[in-house]
């Protein structure tokens, strides 16, 4: 359905308005001026390494790799975090649990602010409690999304997938972008950063209005409350969700964006949006690109998934089935040629630190809640179905396997919103590697593809 033309001059007149950054004053660095202060030490770090390494191979590539879907092939940087196949995931340096210790918490909160993480994937450093709430005030300035994006999400049909919504709404949003207007003036090359970090910021800041929006207008009535200057990111995120009030919910919103936030630089969605960002598209084109990565059932929409097939396995074997009934449901999934949702893992083989942190979430606030008990049991059954069925290289759960449990706990039981949540989590560390990566100049991506025929030819006569 056509718009009609004066609501689309509106919506453009309301879209011309430029972004305003919040301004806060402090006396300590604010986070964009803690990065110029960087910046310059870490191009100098880098050309170092490349004069010291840059000629040295850095192992074999071998041809399972190209059909393979570049398994284990060296090829990417990224500072911000690193996976590690057996301990798991470490934001610059630092376990999970070393995150819920080191980060600065709400008031009263046990968790660590999503805000403090943004802070260490770009710095490396902690920042303090007043710089995070620099953080949460600068974002809460940004928040507001233009009104000609609200109108393309309340035209979506209910029936079009949250994760497209949000794909659409992000893409929308480059109509303001700093970066595209920057580049459009002649923005010199060492310059990239400061309007890409502008960008990220506004992208990160509205994600909350963008992901209460579709909520409400996919599942409820429309309506969305105003974002508080004076809470935090997750609480206001959780308060446009219609969860502001319970405090066990905001809790859980800032556990979960923080450790969906980044998983390296390799997976899907981060290396969607570096690979968009390298031809120069703007963060909110970059990162409406990683959502789209995101929404495959493989990666983020796993969550999901997970919800569903715990589901159909209560509407077929009962809500307190036994371990046998369970397990046959589990060789019923692998023999219809399906796979276990929220097992395995590309690069992990261990079980994931993710869903071990939620694990421990739900210990102490849900103990008795009859999903998580499922999760619980499931865990117990699954890796050794895996391993018997010999083929998944890591029989243990992800992330993904838990999330859902939680969220449908405190009353968020729409498993089709759940990628949503984990897009605006990823958020975080897309942002994070695109501004790194137009600080330090980080050229156009362009591997090489071969033909099959090319392989053999290359090949021929050798064994
Ligand atoms: C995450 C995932 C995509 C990784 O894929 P991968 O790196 O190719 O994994 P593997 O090398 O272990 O795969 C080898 C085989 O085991 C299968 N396998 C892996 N995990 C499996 C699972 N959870 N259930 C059933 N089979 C699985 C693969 O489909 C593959 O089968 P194929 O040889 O017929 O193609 C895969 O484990 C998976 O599909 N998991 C379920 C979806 C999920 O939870 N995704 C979220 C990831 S965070």
């Amino acid at each position: 359905m056509a718009a009609p033309a004066r609501s689309i001059l509106r919506a453009s007149r309301s879209a011309r308005v430029a972004f305003a950054p919040g301004r806060f004053s402090s006396s300590q660095p604010t986070l964009k001026e803690r990065l110029a202060q960087l910046i310059p030490a870490e191009i100098e770090n880098v050309k170092a390494i490349r004069a010291e390494h840059g000629k040295k191979a850095f192992g074999p590539v071998v041809v399972d790799q190209l059909y393979g879907g570049m398994r284990g092939l060296p090829a990417l940087i990224w500072e911000g975090s690193v996976l590690d196949a057996e301990e798991g995931i470490r934001f610059r340096g630092k376990t999970i649990p070393e995150c819920q210790e080191l980060l600065p918490r709400a008031p009263g909160g046990a968790e660590p602010l999503p805000e403090a993480l943004f802070w260490l994937l770009l710095t490396g450093e902690i920042p303090t409690q007043e710089q995070v709430t620099g953080l949460s005030k600068d974002w809460a300035a940004r928040s507001a999304i233009p009104e000609f994006v609200e109108e393309i999400l309340d035209r979506c049909p209910p029936t079009l997938h949250p994760m497209s919504q949000f794909s659409l709404a992000v893409t929308a949003l480059n109509h303001n972008s700093a970066f595209a207007k920057a580049y459009q003036d002649g923005v010199s090359k060492k310059e990239y950063w400061g309007p890409t970090f502008e960008d990220s910021m506004d992208l990160i800041a509205k994600l909350p209005n963008i992901a209460g929006r579709i909520y409400r207008n996919v599942f409820g009535d429309g309506k969305l409350p105003a974002i508080d200057p004076d809470k935090d990111y997750s609480h206001n995120l959780a308060t446009l969700l219609g969860f502001g009030d319970n405090a066990g919910f905001v809790e859980l919103l800032r556990l979960y964006i923080t450790i969906h936030s980044d998983h390296e630089g390799g997976n899907v969605s981060a290396h969607t949006g570096k690979l968009v960002g390298s031809a120069l598209s703007d963060p909110f084109l970059a990162f409406a690109a990683s959502l789209n990565g995101l929404a495959g059932p493989l990666h983020g929409l796993a969550n999901q998934e997970v919800l569903l097939w715990l589901r159909k396995m209560q509407s077929k074997i009962g809500e307190n089935a036994s371990d046998e009934a369970v397990k046959e449901y589990v060789w019923s999934t692998l023999k219809g040629g399906q796979v276990v949702p929220g097992y395995g893992h590309a690069v992990l083989r261990k079980t994931d630190p993710r869903y071990t942190a939620q694990r421990e979430f739900a210990l102490k606030h849900l103990p008795d809640d009859p999903l998580f008990k499922l999760v619980g049991q499931i865990y117990n059954i699954v890796p050794d179905i895996l391993l018997e069925a010999g083929k998944a290289k890591n029989p243990w759960p992800n992330v993904d396997a838990h999330s859902g449990a939680l969220l449908t706990h405190y009353g968020l039981t729409q498993m089709q919103f759940y990628t949503v949540l984990f897009g605006v989590s990823r958020a975080f560390g897309v942002a994070a590697q695109l501004i790194w990566d137009r600080a330090l100049g980080a050229p156009l991506e362009r591997p090489k593809s071969y033909s099959s025929s090319a392989i053999q030819k290359i090949f021929q006569g050798r064994t």
